[in-house]
């Protein structure tokens, strides 16, 4: 045999060796939700979760899953989702949703990140003609505190509910009811203690006037399969509101 006959076949049994392995990780490894559904699985794979959740999440999730101050993380055990999940029928969050944002981050750049909306910045947009004055701001701005349940200038308010559902737009992401859209990671504005940037005037202000677009690093590349299961699986374990 000639020696590049000999390397070509050589090649060939290293690719075909390659996938083999491949597929040998990827395994009949069950998947999140399977594993989620079998109690013995389930309770080893949360403890494994535990340890990938302290390397890898908690330094913005915080220790006690609450969210580190300043990181801009949400709450990982109340019972509200910002990122919903695929189940449209019940809007319950599976395993594999979590597992969808821990592979694929939030806002990350990674190709298969979800397509979510960020918050726009509404100076940037006031330099425009169609955008809102600095007294529109200043009324939405009540709009939000009243809508989150915070005092406010009622008057203002109802001028920056019109503004809300008009031509601020804010209703084209945060819907009508001002209660969010989780398909697009638009939060609920009712709901001030899920908020990842504080809700008092200031923080809403800010959050109007220079727009929010908080982001999560994709893990695909950094944690194998099984360990985004198993942190998964550990933080789905540990959300409030749901029916186990
Ligand atoms: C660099 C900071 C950072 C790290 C590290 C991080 N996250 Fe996040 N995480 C975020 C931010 C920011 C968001 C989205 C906030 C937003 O959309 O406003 C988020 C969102 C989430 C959500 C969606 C929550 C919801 O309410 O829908 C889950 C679940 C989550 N992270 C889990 C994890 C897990 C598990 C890890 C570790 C593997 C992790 N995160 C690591 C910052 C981080
Ligand atoms: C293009 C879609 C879009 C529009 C229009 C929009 N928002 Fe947002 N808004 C978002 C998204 C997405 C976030 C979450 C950003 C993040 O988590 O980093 C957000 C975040 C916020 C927050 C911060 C909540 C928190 O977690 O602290 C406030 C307050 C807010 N929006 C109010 C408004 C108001 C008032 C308007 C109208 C003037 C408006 N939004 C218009 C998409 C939008």
């Amino acid at each position: 045999m000639k020696s590049a006959q000999i390397a070509i076949l050589g090649g060939l049994a290293a690719a075909t060796f390659g996938v083999t392995l491949a597929l040998a990780d990827a395994g009949p490894a069950p998947g999140a939700n399977q594993v989620w559904d079998d109690p013995a699985l389930r309770s080893a794979a949360e403890a494994r979760g535990a340890q990938v959740y302290g390397e890898h999440c908690a330094s913005c999730h915080g220790a006690d899953l609450k969210g580190v101050a300043g990181a801009h993380a949400p709450d990982l055990t109340d019972d509200y989702w910002l990122l919903g999940g695929e189940d449209l029928d019940t809007f319950q969050i599976h395993p594999s949703d979590v597992e969808t944002t821990v592979r694929f981050g939030v806002r990350s750049g990674h190709a298969k990140e979800r397509e979510l909306s960020s918050m726009p910045a509404w100076s940037a947009i006031a330099a425009k003609s169609d955008g809102l004055s600095g007294t529109d701001m200043d009324d939405v701005i009540e709009y939000v505190l009243h809508l989150s349940g915070q005092q406010a200038d009622l008057t203002a308010a109802l001028r920056g509910k019109h503004l809300f559902g008009g031509k601020a737009t804010c209703f084209d992401c945060h819907a009508s009811d001002a209660k969010g859209d989780s398909s697009i990671g638009a939060p609920d504005l009712t709901r001030p203690a899920t908020w990842v940037y504080g809700s008092d005037r200031a923080a809403i202000r800010a959050s109007v006037v220079e727009g929010r677009a908080a982001a999560m690093p994709a893990f695909a590349d950094r944690l194998s399969d099984r360990e985004i299961a198993d942190v998964s699986i550990y933080v789905l374990a540990r959300a409030g509101g749901r029916d186990f």
